[in-house]
């Protein structure tokens, strides 16, 4: 057994998800749908091949991103450069070894993709105005519709061969009418381009499909059926769908296994359970998303804990809001679980802050014990 804490992916489960969302969308949705994995939610070499090899592509963020896939020997037809925030270097690598789509959200942006990827498909992403989701971007990527229909056109000056607009809900969105909402403002865009003659080839309708953890979360079904509606009611036929999961394909195929490594009552009467994870190694999105916690001690009488990470830092408390219910009983060297931990936790923990190693990562073929 390996010390902890790890966390164990289980490929077949994210086969499966692959399978569910893309059943899915062909129930419910009458055009093309394309789906595209975000690297960044689990950056795992054995996972990008399986989605590969079920004929996924991928969103990327970086050019380590890139060279990680095409390392893989995924095509780099297949990659998106998705990241609107990007150095001129690394468009300009992207392209050289291949990369020729790219996403952005301002003139400068657009400028330096023209000169430095001359000829690429090009996504505008706007800043739909849908529900927050759990983890929101708020708004620090998107353009405005207007300003998508303006850069869009430009694109095309440019050179550039338009693929669409593209939007973000944000991750973990509950509100399957998020999608309604950016459907609709996509084909606003879509028909202001029309009126120029440009085609939008694409609508890229990003990520932020939700998984339940402690709580629901709506069935994916539910929101493909929106979608569906959506896509018929406000795009012209033919256009096809981008859908960019990332927590929806990984993250209920992850477990962490982590050990406590104390348990102490403070000053003012809380109890505080030390664990040898947190924020810093893999715990980052904890003030966002309540995780299941499953230990060996579970049925015994359980109370409220303050739970915590290892480092000396402060700030490194997994839930500074929310109530944790824990055993009474669970001391030091305990096994403690972490369900549903496959998005967002190891491709976080890279840094080795208070020299606690990042996140080690296993991929097992077995199901969750
Ligand atoms: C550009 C982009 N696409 C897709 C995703 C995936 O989102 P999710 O994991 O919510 O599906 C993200 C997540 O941050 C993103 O930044």
């Amino acid at each position: 057994m390996p010390e902890s804490p790890y966390l164990v992916i289980q490929s077949e489960r994210v086969r499966e998800n692959f399978h569910t969302l893309d059943a899915a969308l062909a129930a419910h949705v009458d055009t093309t749908t394309t789906i595209r994995f975000a690297v960044k939610a689990s950056p795992v070499p054995e996972l990008l091949s399986l989605l590969d090899e079920e004929g996924a592509e991928f969103d990327v963020a970086s050019i380590g991103e890139i060279d990680l896939c095409l390392r893989l020997g995924i095509a780099p037809h297949r990659l998106c450069y998705g990241n609107p925030v990007k150095k001129t270097a690394h468009i300009a690598r992207a392209y050289a070894v291949g990369v020729r789509r790219f996403a952005f959200d301002t003139e400068d942006d657009l400028l330096r993709i023209a000169e430095h990827a001359p000829g690429s498909e090009v996504e505008c992403r706007f800043l739909a105005s849908a529900p927050q989701s759990c983890t929101p971007f708020g708004t620090k990527f998107g353009c405005t519709p207007g300003e998508a229909v303006r850069l869009l056109i430009r694109a095309r000056n440019l050179g550039l061969v338009v693929a669409g607009p593209y939007f973000h809900v944000g991750s973990q969105q509950l509100d399957p009418d998020a999608w309604r909402i950016g459907i609709q403002q996509a084909g606003q865009i879509t028909e202001a381009l029309a009126r120029k003659d440009i085609s939008a080839c694409t609508i890229n309708i990003g990520g932020g499909l939700p998984i339940p953890y402690a709580d629901p979360a709506p069935e994916l079904g539910e929101i493909a059926a929106v979608i569906g509606h959506a896509a018929a009611e406000f795009l012209p036929p033919d256009t096809g769908l981008i859908v960019e999961p990332g927590r929806a394909l990984v993250g209920s195929a992850g477990t962490i296994h982590a050990e406590v490594v104390g348990v102490r009552t403070a000053p003012d009467g809380r109890r505080w359970v030390y664990l040898d994870i947190g924020r810093y190694n893999g715990m980052a999105e904890t003030e966002y998303i309540a995780y299941r916690f499953v230990t060996d001690r579970d049925g015994d009488p359980a109370d409220e804990a303050v739970v915590a990470g290892p480092t000396c830092d402060g700030d490194d408390v997994l839930y500074q809001r929310t109530r944790v219910l824990l055993p009474t009983t669970l001391r030091a060297g305990d096994r403690i679980r972490i369900f549903d931990t496959g998005a967002y936790t190891a491709s976080y923990s890279s840094v080795s802050f208070n020299g606690f190693p990042p996140l080690t990562v296993y991929v097992s073929d077995a199901e969750r014990e």
